[in-house]
């Protein structure tokens, strides 16, 4: 029999925020013996919410030993190495800061503070105190998103014409939905999509360094009000949709850059989508059809071609590779991206965003903010 190699230890990692995504990351750690190629370990030791009862869903994960509602008292922990915090974004800036200097390195939720000013903050923190930091982005580690982004990176492409880049939900057509923090200003931000979608359309352009130089926005603001849980109303000062029409510089000719952001898409519930075309390639993909990669080629004909991808994630599984990858799957990917980035062993993968991408992503919106608000083209 042959001796396994004594397991390295787990990598302590604390949620703070227990909401929807905090359960993610519970889940994805649950079931991390289903990646077979990932070097590190993580566990998740504890978890923090100001909502006491918010932390009781945890209690089913054996590891978890701190249950916390002040995030003072989860940070002065020892045994905690990382911190996941997924709170609303007017939290963003204090608690990251706080887990900074706390010792801890962070995988921060978009938009990485609530504007430009508070993402700079932060990144500048992060690199006055060396901590590992990176910011949650989870679609580009679709199969279909990295092939994508594979034959966008070769050159391939040609020379490029056009780009769009869009993520897109209904959630909010219902006008009876009553109020949430996402819909106010005061608590998502002034960019409102923008802060809650943007980094999902912006990571990949960014990666690709595609970085607009110039932009025009068209902002929406469909629902003014929205039932406030109590028998009136409030109003709902966010943007719900933004349209931001970009220029990038490629090869020193501009190109047009669609980053497309809505809560209001009618028949549209989580629907990612990136497209490149080029003079000679193409690449489309969306996750309406999750396993469907189209790809353009110019030959005597001009052809768009389907290809039926399968569960063809960075980091390998044991899941067949007929399969299809869903969004679950994506969380751990995303996950075992950071750590192995984290062990300086991702080995070539796709990481996660960066400090830097977030904070130019905010740069993006907040020109838009300035062409919405001037009705002009916004220089970067
Ligand atoms: N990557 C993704 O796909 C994705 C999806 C949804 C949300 N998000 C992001 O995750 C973050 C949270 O969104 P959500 O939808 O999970 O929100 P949520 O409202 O479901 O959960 C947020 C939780 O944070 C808690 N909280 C608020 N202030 C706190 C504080 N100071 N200390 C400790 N806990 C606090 C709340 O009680 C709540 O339980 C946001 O930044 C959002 O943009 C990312």
């Amino acid at each position: 029999m042959s001796a396994q190699p004594a397991p390295s230890p787990a990598i302590r990692v604390a949620v703070i925020g227990a909401g929807l995504m905090g359960r993610e990351v519970a889940s994805a750690f649950g079931r991390w013996f289903a990646l077979l190629d990932c070097p590190v370990r993580p566990e998740l030791t504890g978890v923090c919410d100001v909502r006491a009862e918010a932390l009781d869903w945890f209690r089913q994960v054996p590891t978890v030993r701190h249950f916390e509602t002040d995030p003072r008292a989860l940070l002065a922990r020892p045994d905690i190495d990382v911190v996941y915090v997924a709170v609303p974004h007017d939290q963003h800036e204090a608690l990251y800061l706080e887990v900074l200097r706390a010792g801890k390195d962070l995988l921060a939720e978009k938009p990485f503070g609530i504007d430009l000013a508070a993402a700079r903050r932060i990144r500048d923190e992060a690199v006055r105190l060396g901590r590992f930091v990176r910011v949650s982005s989870e679609f580009p580690f679709l199969p279909g998103a990295q092939r994508a982004f594979r034959l966008a990176a070769s050159g391939a492409l040609g020379r490029i014409i056009g780009v769009r880049s869009a993520f897109l939900h209904s959630s909010d057509l219902d006008p009876a939905k009553p109020i949430n923090w996402k819909r106010q200003s005061a608590r998502c931000g002034e960019a409102g999509v923008m802060n809650d979608l943007g980094l999902h359309v912006a990571h990949l352009p960014l990666r690709l360094g595609w970085r607009p130089r110039r932009l025009y926005a068209q902002l929406q603001k469909i629902y003014r009000e929205r039932p406030d849980g109590r028998g009136g109303t409030v109003p709902c000062d966010t943007w719900d949709n933004a349209l931001v029409h970009a220029t990038v510089d490629l090869s020193g000719e501009p190109v047009p850059m669609a980053l497309e952001m809505k809560r209001m898409a009618p028949g549209e519930t989580n629907t990612w989508q990136f497209e490149a075309v080029g003079t000679d390639r193409g690449v489309r993909y969306s996750t309406k059809e999750p396993k469907t990669l189209w790809t353009y080629r110019r030959d005597k004909e001009q052809l768009w071609e389907r290809t039926d991808l399968g569960f063809d994630t960075p980091f390998k599984t044991v899941t067949g590779s007929i399969f299809e990858p869903g969004f679950p799957d994506l969380i751990m990917q995303m996950w075992a991206a950071f750590l192995a980035e984290r062990a300086g062993a991702l080995g070539g993968r796709f990481g996660c965003a960066t400090p830097e991408e977030a904070v130019a992503q905010h740069e993006l919106w907040a020109a838009a903010l300035a062409s919405q608000r001037g009705q002009r083209v916004v220089d970067l």
